[in-house]
């Protein structure tokens, strides 16, 4: 079995697409001091994502880099994997990226690229999983904090949380509820890597002690 991360603090890049109320989670809890890390940088594909006045407001490095003015995905996660090199990046979290990681990151962090999806994963991966979790009529969603292989949400699991789907939820109501429990997940998946306690066995996340 492979050890993820050593015990230590972690040093973070955070990329997101949107909002960034996940982003902001993952600030608090380091304030808190529940979880060990720092956010290096937060970087945006999208100029007007609220992450980067979030970042900004926290003193936080924020970089938007726009994939569409590179030739291909490989020179544009080139360009961030220099980045990160620079800032000395050890783990990248995906925290409402709406973006597929390409060979050039996931081989460099192997491991060690975790994304957050806002269901019970293998169920509804993609878009809007929570509007599928309604229309299929399922009674328990969720959401689910794992490492990125290079498959659509695919990866080896860290943690899940169930949320009941009642029965008057739209998307929008049920999303609401799930992002309570996103903010409680990230964090305490993190915190397992901090502490060194996470290591690969084939296609599963095993969590020490
Ligand atoms: C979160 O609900 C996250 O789970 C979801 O996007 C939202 C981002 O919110 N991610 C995905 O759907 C990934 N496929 P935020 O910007 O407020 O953190």
């Amino acid at each position: 079995m492979m050890q993820i991360t050593p015990a230590g603090p972690l040093q973070l890049a955070v990329f997101a697409s949107g909002r960034g109320s996940n982003f902001d989670a993952l600030y608090q809890a380091i304030e808190r001091g529940d979880l060990n890390a720092n956010i290096k940088v937060l970087v945006s594909d999208k100029e007007n994502a609220p992450a980067l006045d979030k970042a900004r407001k926290r003193n936080i490095k924020a970089i938007y880099l726009n994939p569409r003015s590179y030739i291909n995905r490989d020179e544009y996660e080139n360009d961030l994997l220099k980045l990160l090199k620079e800032q000395q990046v050890t783990v990248v979290v995906l925290a409402g990226y709406m973006r597929l990681v390409g060979p050039v990151l996931l081989e460099h962090f192997r491991h060690r690229i975790v994304n957050i999806h806002p269901a019970l994963l293998p169920s509804f991966p993609g878009l809007q999983a929570q509007q599928q979790a309604v229309d299929y009529g399922v009674k328990y969603s969720g959401c689910t904090v794992h490492i990125v292989d290079a498959g659509m949400d695919t990866g080896p699991i860290l943690m899940q949380a169930v949320v009941p789907v009642l029965p008057d939820d739209s998307g929008d109501t049920l999303a609401q509820r799930i992002l309570v429990e996103e903010h409680k997940i990230y964090w305490r998946s993190l915190q397992l890597l901090a502490e060194g306690r996470v290591y690969i066995d084939g296609r599963k996340a095993v969590i020490k002690n």
